[in-house]
């Protein structure tokens, strides 16, 4: 079998982790959240009063800064900062109000981008994000653009947030999406925007496991070469 890279990218709360965690584990890739690291910055320029507006002190602080992957017990990969696990306290609010303008910094995306291709080396990844099939890997083997409706998004993020006890207003919540989508989507640097090869799957009706199935039966389409002649 043939070790490739999938791509996931698309809207905040399309369903792209939870999709991209289910494949890695079925196909036993290493699943990797280009968005915890992004997030993981916006904590550290936050907690360290980094301006954003002032290129010496982001690239000094990007120079601070080391993320880490680490898969739990239960198989789960966690998000760690300098050495401290931050994967509950990067998917709160004030860091989901704060990421589009720090991932907007064409610094922050260089720093990144560099580690991510680092990490898809040894292939066998799932990867998801923004701009993982147009810049990060754009000979990616597959690549899957998400897509769903704005109300179905925000229930599914507050939901998610609920199971962390952490309840928040379903207005907070699509402003929030919006707001993201509207800088994600119009920013100079690596925009949110589908590749051309990208398969497009609108999961607004559709369940987990039928997503994870979709995306599981293209792999495989790429990851089996193709048998030559006649059978
Ligand atoms: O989980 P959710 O869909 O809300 O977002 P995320 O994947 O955790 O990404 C958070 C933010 O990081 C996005 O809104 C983007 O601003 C940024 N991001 C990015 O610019 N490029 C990526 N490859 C991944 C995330």
């Amino acid at each position: 079998m043939k070790n490739i890279i999938i791509a996931i990218d698309g809207y905040s709360a399309c369903g792209k982790s939870t999709t991209a965690k289910q494949v890695a584990k079925e196909l036993n890739y290493r699943y990797i959240d280009s968005g915890a690291m992004y997030r993981s910055v916006t904590k550290y320029f936050l907690d360290h009063h980094v301006s954003i507006t002032n290129p010496k002190e982001v690239v000094k602080a990007l120079d601070q800064i080391r993320i880490s992957f680490v898969v739990n017990s239960k198989g789960n990969s966690e998000t760690f900062l300098n050495g401290i696990n931050v994967e509950t306290a990067i998917r709160k609010m004030e860091i989901s109000e704060n990421v589009s303008q720090v991932s907007a910094l064409k610094a922050v995306r260089i720093a990144m981008v560099e580690q991510q291709r680092k990490l898809g080396k040894e292939r066998k990844i799932v990867m998801d994000g923004r701009d993982i099939g147009t810049v990060v890997f754009p000979n990616a083997d597959l690549k899957v653009f998400l897509t769903a409706d704005m109300l179905v998004r925000a229930f599914r993020r507050q939901r998610e947030l609920l199971e962390k006890d952490d309840l928040v207003d379903i207005d907070d919540i699509i402003d929030n999406l919006k707001k993201r989508d509207q800088i994600d989507s119009t920013r100079k640097e690596s925009p949110l925007i589908k590749a051309e090869s990208a398969i497009l799957i609108d999961t607004t009706h559709v369940t987990v496991d039928e997503q994870v199935d979709e995306v599981i039966r293209m792999a495989l389409t790429k990851m089996i070469p193709k048998v030559n002649g006649n059978l």
